[in-house]
C-alpha cells in the first residue's frame, strides 16, 4: 500500500498539488498516493483527524485553513512559528507536526531557478498579510542589505517588522506606507498582496526598480497589474508558479527525506497552463 498524503482546502478542486506530487513521486520512485480533500469550514480538524486515523502520513494545507493547521499542530518548526501559519502537516498515530515551506519555496525559486542572489540585496516586500508572514523569516535568513515591508495599512507592516526586528540577521528592516517609497530603489520587489486577484495593484512610484531588478508576484496563472507595471518599467518579471512547485518540493522533502527535481515539473505546468 502506498503511503497516503493529501492537500486540504476549501475550495481545493483547482489545486495543482496532486499533479505536482504525483510527478515528484514518479521522478523519485517514491510509492505514495496524494489526493485533494475538501473540508467544510467547520470541519477542518475533523477531516485532518480522520485522514490521520485512516493512515494518512502528511497533508498540505491551503486557503483558508493555514491558521487552523497552525493551531492544530502539537509541534511546530521554527519557520512555522515565524509564519504563524502551517502549510505542511506531518501525521502519525500519536502526533501532529506543523511546518511551513512557503518561504523556503519562494527563496529557492528566486535563488536557484531565477538565479538571483539575495545576499546584500535591497528587497521590498509588498503586503503585510498571511503571505508576507510566511516569507519574511526565510528572506531575512539570506542576509539581504535591507528588507522594506510596505503595506496599505501601515500598522500591519509595523507589526510584522516588530515580530522580526530582534530575531534575524543584520539586515536593515523597515515598515512603510506606499507613499514613503518615492525616491527609493530596490533590487528585488515581491508582491505578496492579494491585490492582483481583483485586478488591482498597490500604488508604486515609477522609479522603484533598480537597474536589473527582479519583480516577483506570488500569484501565478494570470497576468497581474503589478507584473505589467514592473515589465513596462524595465524590471525582469516572474510569477509565483516556481514558488508553488518549490514549496511542494520542500514539503515532499520534509515527508520523504528526498528532494525532487523541480525544473521538469515547472516546465510541465507552464506547458499545460
Ligand atoms: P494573504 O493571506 O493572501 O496575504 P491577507 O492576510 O488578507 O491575505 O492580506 C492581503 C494583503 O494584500 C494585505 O497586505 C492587504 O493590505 P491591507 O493590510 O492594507 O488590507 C493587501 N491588499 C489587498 N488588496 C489590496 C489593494 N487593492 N491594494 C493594496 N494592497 C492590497
Amino acid at each position: 500500500m502506498p503511503d497516503k498524503y493529501a492537500v486540504i482546502g476549501n475550495p481545493v478542486a483547482h489545486s495543482k498539488s496532486p499533479a505536482i506530487h504525483a510527478e515528484f513521486a514518479r521522478l523519485t520512485g517514491q510509492d505514495i498516493s496524494y489526493v485533494p480533500l475538501h473540508a467544510e469550514l467547520d470541519a477542518f480538524e475533523r477531516v485532518v483527524q480522520s485522514f490521520r486515523d485512516s493512515g494518512g502520513r502528511g497533508m498540505n494545507v491551503t486557503l483558508p485553513f493555514k491558521h487552523r493547521a497552525y493551531a492544530l499542530a502539537r509541534e511546530r518548526t521554527p519557520r512555522a512559528e515565524d509564519a504563524r501559519a502551517v502549510n505542511t502537516l506531518l501525521l502519525d498515530s500519536d502526533n501532529i507536526g506543523g511546518d511551513n515551506t512557503d518561504g523556503a519555496g519562494l527563496v529557492r525559486d528566486i535563488m536557484e531557478n531565477l538565479g538571483c542572489a539575495l545576499r546584500g540585496c535591497r528587497i521590498l516586500l509588498l503586503g503585510a498579510g498571511g503571505a508576507s508572514h510566511g516569507v519574511c523569516g526565510p528572506l531575512l535568513d539570506e542576509a539581504p542589505a535591507s528588507l522594506v515591508i510596505a503595506n496599505r495599512t501601515l500598522e500591519k507592516a509595523v507589526a510584522l517588522r516588530e515580530q522580526f526586528s530582534s530575531a534575524k540577521g543584520a539586515a536593515e528592516l523597515s515598515a512603510l506606507g506606499y507613499d514613503a517609497l518615492a525616491g527609493r530603489q530596490f533590487d528585488v520587489v515581491i508582491n505578496a498582496t492579494s491585490a492582483g486577484l481583483t485586478g488591482a495593484m498597490p500604488p508604486l512610484p515609477d522609479a522603484l526598480f533598480a537597474p536589473g531588478a527582479l519583480a516577483y508576484d506570488m500569484v501565478y496563472g494570470r497576468a497581474t497589474p503589478f507584473l505589467d507595471f514592473a515589465g513596462s518599467h524595465g524590471a525582469r518579471v516572474a510569477d509565483g508558479l516556481g514558488m508553488l512547485v518549490e514549496q511542494a518540493a520542500e514539503s515532499f522533502f520534509v515527508w520523504r527525506g528526498v528532494r525532487p527535481e523541480t525544473q521538469p515539473v515547472i516546465a510541465l505546468l507552464r506547458q499545460s497552463a
